[in-house]
């Protein structure tokens, strides 16, 4: 559930030269990550995300510019902006998400615990509500 999405901030190793961040699996993120990929040329006014996942695990930073990240797990919502590079956010599995207000240039990366699978999507939002309102009692 979103109790478990949280902001994560990554080492720095500060530089004169500039600044240095790494990730590495299961100690900076609390998953094996399998796959990266990453949105740009997102034009103004664009909207991305609008889905959930049945098992996927992922952390989303800002690695250049900004956006606000909106989870819902079907109890509550909660927006985190994204517009630093050291800083991921984290999104459990079974929560919508809907990425919004890119400014002009922002590169949003994702890592993520597994293979790209579309059978692990949930794209209908009734659908989702009726998944999670099942395994997860309202109220
Ligand atoms: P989608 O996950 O819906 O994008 P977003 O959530 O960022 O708006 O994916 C958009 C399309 O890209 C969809 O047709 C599937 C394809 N895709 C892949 O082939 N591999 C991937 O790893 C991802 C994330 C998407």
């Amino acid at each position: 559930g979103l109790e478990r999405c949280r902001a994560i901030d990554l080492p720095i190793v500060h530089d004169p030269r500039g600044n240095l961040t790494f990730i590495e699996s299961n100690r900076h993120v609390p998953f094996d990550i399998k796959r990266v990929y990453y949105l740009y040329d997102v034009p103004g006014g664009a909207e991305r995300g609008g889905h959930a996942h049945k098992n996927l695990e992922q952390l989303l930073i800002a690695m250049s510019g900004s956006f606000d990240v909106i989870l819902d797990d079907g109890l509550a919502k909660q927006t985190f902006s994204l517009n630093r590079s050291y800083r991921g956010l984290y999104i459990e599995r079974l929560v919508w998400r809907e990425i919004v207000n890119f400014s002009s240039g922002a590169v949003c990366m994702v890592l993520a615990s597994d293979f790209y699978d579309e059978t692990d999507y949930y794209r209908d939002y009734d659908e989702f509500i009726k998944a999670v309102r099942g395994t997860v009692p309202v109220g």
